[in-house]
């Protein structure tokens, strides 16, 4: 079952005072299917940032369709898109976004909290995750007081707490150093073996190795797309790196 299915998507920009007009995204066209692990790649500009926050919900596009689990976002009204984010989607974001003023547990309750989910509850579900994040002793840190990769745990769990339909991350690797960053791709593989649908956006090949199918972006199109298939993450990570430099020099176009 597709559980995101973006349809012919464009989105123009235009500056203010209407001067200038950037076409960002030409004509998208994919799917996801549930528990797929979906790596987005493209060079700066391509329109990766673009896409993510329109199927986030947090921007429109100009014309096409996107459907989340059947529904399709440009039906739903402006007053019930911050419950239907809440109850669908989770976001891990390459800065983190994480409040100052809350520690990482009240941080992680966030989500919760806007749903009006009892405590208890909260408590009941950040057991098990904590657990696998391995943040469970320093929850009651203060995002200051903990290191970058401690943070984007945080936001991990904070994405994951809410158990939504789709994981959305935008270069989550991009502030992490090298070690923090192979924890997090090693996360993700574990929740995807679990089920998780994640779409990843992503500049890092090691990154996009671990993904299920990797699809690239160029001119405002979906312009090649690999499937692992059988490859080890090593025979992946060739693989992308060979695509990249086609798509560097233009060859390579599928369909
Ligand atoms: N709010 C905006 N108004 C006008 N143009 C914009 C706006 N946001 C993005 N753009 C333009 O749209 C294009 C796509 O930008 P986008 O941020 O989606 O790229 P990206 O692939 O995420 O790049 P990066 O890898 O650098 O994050 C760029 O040409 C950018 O300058
Ligand atoms: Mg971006």
């Amino acid at each position: 079952m597709s559980i995101l299915k973006v349809n012919h998507v464009k989105k123009i920009y235009t500056t203010r005072f209407g001067k200038q007009r950037v076409n960002a995204l030409e004509d998208v066209t994919f799917s996801v299917e549930k528990g797929e692990y979906v790596a987005i790649m493209g060079e700066s500009g391509s329109g990766k940032t673009t896409l993510l926050n329109i199927l986030a919900a947090l921007d429109k596009a100009t014309s096409g369709q996107v459907l989340l689990n059947g529904m399709d976002l440009s039906t739903i009204r402006e007053k019930e898109i911050a419950a239907f984010r809440r109850e669908n989607l989770g976001f891990v974001f390459q800065d983190f976004n994480l409040l100052d003023t809350f520690s990482l547990q009240d941080n992680i309750f966030l989500p919760l909290v806007l749903a009006g989910v009892k405590y208890d509850e909260m408590q009941k579900r950040l057991f098990p995750i904590a657990r696998k994040l391995e943040i469970g002793n320093i929850l009651s840190k203060y995002p200051y007081e903990v290191s970058g990769g401690q943070k984007q745990r945080t936001a991990v769990a904070r994405a994951l707490i809410t158990n939504p339909k789709l994981i959305l991350a935008d270069e989550p690797t991009g502030a992490l150093d090298s070690r923090s960053s192979d924890q997090l791709l090693g996360l993700f593989s574990d929740i995807n073996a679990e089920g998780q649908t994640i779409l990843m956006v992503t500049h890092s090949t090691k990154a996009a190795s671990h993904a299920g199918r990797v699809l690239f972006i160029k001119d405002g199109q979906v312009y090649h797309q690999i499937y692992r298939g059988n490859l080890t993450n090593e025979e992946l990570y060739q693989k992308i790196s060979d695509t990249l430099t086609m798509i560097a020099t233009g060859g390579g176009r599928y369909e």
